[in-house]
């Protein structure tokens, strides 16, 4: 059977009309799919009976200079990822069908939970994620929305916004997949060439160094921070732009690794910004 894709919130709506005796599981993408969508595809496959993706790039998360032009954009290859995987329904809105206009209606997170790691340098990114995940929230009502955690700031954003504005779903979120290589899977890892894969592959290996010296019961931030800026440095081509050790709940920045804190890290190879973390205790 062909997998239904409706591209209006109304056009959802009345296929979700039908099956709100269910239990809904959903999967919100900006599209080019990987493994790591896969995995939180098959989880909310695995915890509810009906399954839905929406594919939505979102222009209210890019910022002037961004790759909102560029970015990878390939429905027909998505679709047969997600036919595959057995999701129930595609959502695949245009900005229109969104209601995206000049003057919008915008979910503004705490402040103090934009103002370090990746929203030091992209102004407006989690308003538009703030806005359009609870617009995407409200449209499909799931009972349970699954966000990767590689994207940690948007995650604890998330989670602090369906608190804060009570709405009624369950955040899950999935674990980071990884290339043997360390790699966290990325949408954006097809912009790079082998060879800057394979350099990238250092991200993951120097936030290891930093657990390695937690595990020697090392609680002074600046020690841990140095064991990554050292191994980072083995890359030259990687251009760092934040390293933060934070709370992983209130993103504030910590001064002694008394509980388990969110490492993360920001920079460049190839031009391609890239994202990573894991939370050391
Ligand atoms: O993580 C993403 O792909 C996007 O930020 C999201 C959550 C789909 C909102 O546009």
């Amino acid at each position: 059977m062909n997998l239904p894709l409706f591209t209006t919130p109304n056009e959802l709506g009345h296929y979700l009309q039908s099956h709100r005796s269910q239990s809904i599981g959903f999967v919100p993408t900006m599209g080019a799919l990987h493994l790591g969508h896969q995995s939180l595809i098959d989880r909310a496959r695995r915890e509810n009976t009906l399954a839905i993706v929406s594919i939505f790039v979102n222009p209210l998360q890019f910022g002037a200079n961004e790759d909102l032009d560029l970015y990878p954009r390939q429905l027909e290859i998505d679709r047969v990822i997600c036919q595959t995987a057995g999701v129930d329904a595609l959502f695949v809105p245009s900005p229109t069908s969104m209601g995206l206009k000049d003057a919008l209606t915008q979910v503004i997170p705490p402040a103090m939970m934009m103002s370090g790691l990746c929203g030091r340098t992209r102004a407006g990114h989690f308003q538009g994620v703030a806005t359009i995940v609870t617009k995407l929230l409200n449209i499909v009502q799931p009972d349970r929305a699954y966000f990767g955690e590689k994207d940690a700031q948007q995650l604890a954003i998330i989670r602090r916004i369906v608190t804060d504005l009570n709405i009624p779903v369950d955040i899950i979120g999935c674990p980071t997949l990884r290339a043997d290589s360390g790699l966290a899977h990325s949408s954006r890892n097809q912009y790079l060439s082998i060879a800057g894969r394979s350099q990238a592959a250092v991200i993951y290996r120097s936030l290891q160094q930093a657990q390695k010296l937690a595990d020697l019961q090392e609680v002074n931030v600046d020690k841990l921070l140095a064991a990554v800026t050292t191994e980072l440095s083995t890359v030259p081509a990687f251009q760092l732009e934040y390293l933060e050790l934070v709370d992983p709940e209130t993103l504030q920045p910590i001064d002694r690794l008394n509980n388990a804190a969110l490492l993360a890290i920001a920079g460049r190879i190839e031009n391609t910004r890239l994202i990573d973390n894991v939370i050391i205790s």
